[in-house]
Formats: structure tokens, sequence, C-alpha cells
């Protein structure tokens, strides 16, 4: 991964319509967005990819009215993920990752599966009713999905420019995500640059000593 170029570039705002990821390199990227790490392994989300463009109009066209200018960026890429996060987490959903973790072998110890399981009930509690910020801490981990996803696209290739520009009821509403028990958190649109409107004007951000303390 060419970091330097990784710090130096804006993300992609004029996606090339005409270029399309190769399956192989999506399937790549999904296989490692599926692999990312979530606290507790308590994997909140669901994901859409819109691969046809009916799917990217639908989204495009529910945006909501005040965030049309994000359309483009949407119809004019290869693929773009709407990620969404559980709106509630039912014990259901518990169960499930449980019965998938002792199906995976993840603590073969019988005794080390059942303390796991018992932390993580114990952690799950404290969102709850200590922090009281469970769809918060749920949607934390959707953000770092995302940010990882990014990175790996970077790594094969592929422009990927997260978009929050969009009202999640209406796009909610436009693919029944709340019927699922999930709402959309953030848009991750994928492609490659139209070369004619690469913008290669100086990044701003702050300053080293504006964001470090060494201690
Ligand atoms: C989480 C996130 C959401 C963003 N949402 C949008 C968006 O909806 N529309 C848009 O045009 N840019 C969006 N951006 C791009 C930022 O505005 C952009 O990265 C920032 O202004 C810095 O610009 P640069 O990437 O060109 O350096 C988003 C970026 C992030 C990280």
């Amino acid at each position: 991964m060419d970091l330097d170029k990784l710090m130096n570039k804006h993300l992609t705002r004029y996606f090339d319509p005409s270029k399309t990821i190769p399956e192989e390199t999506l399937q790549q990227l999904l296989t490692f967005l599926r692999s990312a790490p979530t606290s507790t392994n308590i994997q909140p989300n669901h994901f859409y990819v819109l691969t046809t463009p009916e799917a990217k109009e639908r989204l495009a066209a529910n945006l909501g009215e005040r965030f049309q200018d994000n359309s483009g960026k949407i119809l004019n890429s290869s693929h773009t993920i709407i990620l969404t996060t559980r709106a509630d987490l039912p014990e259901s959903h518990i169960e499930e990752v449980f019965d998938k973790e002792t199906a995976d072998g993840r603590f073969p110890d019988q005794a080390k599966n059942a303390l796991w399981q018992s932390m993580t009930r114990d952690f799950l509690n404290m969102r709850i009713y200590r922090y009281k910020d469970l769809n918060h801490w749920m949607e934390k981990q959707t953000y770092l999905v995302l940010g990882l996803t990014m990175m790996a696209a970077a790594e094969l290739g592929v422009e990927a420019t997260p978009l929050e520009g969009f009202d999640p009821i209406s796009v909610d509403a436009a693919f029944k995500i709340r019927e699922t028990g999930h709402t959309t958190t953030v848009l991750l649109a994928l492609g490659y640059p139209d070369l004619a409107k690469v913008y290669n004007g100086p990044v701003s951000r702050f300053e080293a000593d504006r964001l470090f303390t060494f201690v």
C-alpha cells in the first residue's frame, strides 16, 4: 500500500461510470469486509451491495431533498454499499453470535466459551444500563468496518468515498431496511476516478503539533 499517495489524495467525488470493479476484486473486498473485527464480536451489521444501475438509481432517488449533490457519486460509482446497523439488540442476535462462535470452534474449551459468553453479556449490560449508548456503540462498530474497508479498497486499487449526506428514514424506506431490524448508518461509493475531474489541490489537515501530545 502506497501510504504517501493515500495521504496526499482527496477522496474521489467524480467516478468514471464506464469502469466496473472486476468481480474477483469485489469479492476480495467483501471477504475482507466480512473479516473486520467488532467489539465483543457483536457483528451488528447488514450490508446492501448495490450492483445494478436500478439499485443505484433507487438509492440516488431516495437520498432526501437536501442531499441531491451525492446522487451523481452513487450513479457513477461501480458499486455502492449501504452499511446498516441493528436498531436494537434482541436476544436472538446475541444467541446467533454465540452459536456461530461455537460452531466455528472459537473457544474449543467449553468452560472458556461459557466465560466468554458471560463476559460478553456483562459488557452488553454495561452498554445498556450504565452507559445507555447501545445504538451509538453499535454504530461505532460500523464506522470501524467502514474505515477498514476504505483501506482495503485502497490496497486493491479501488477508490472508496464514504457518504453521510443522506436521509436515513428515506433510504431505509426505499430498501425496506427497518423491516429487518436495521437502519442505515453510512454509505460507501466504490469505483474508479474520472481522470478528467481529479482534484490535485493541497490536502488540508491540522498540523501534527495541534494533533499529538507525546507524554
Ligand atoms: C464519514 C465521512 C462522510 C462523508 N460524507 C460525504 C458526503 O456525504 N458527501 C461528500 O461529498 N463528501 C463526503 N465526505 C468527504 C469529506 O467531506 C472529505 O473527505 C473532507 O472534506 C476532506 O476532503 P478531502 O478528502 O478532499 O481531503 C465524507 C467523508 C467522511 C470521512
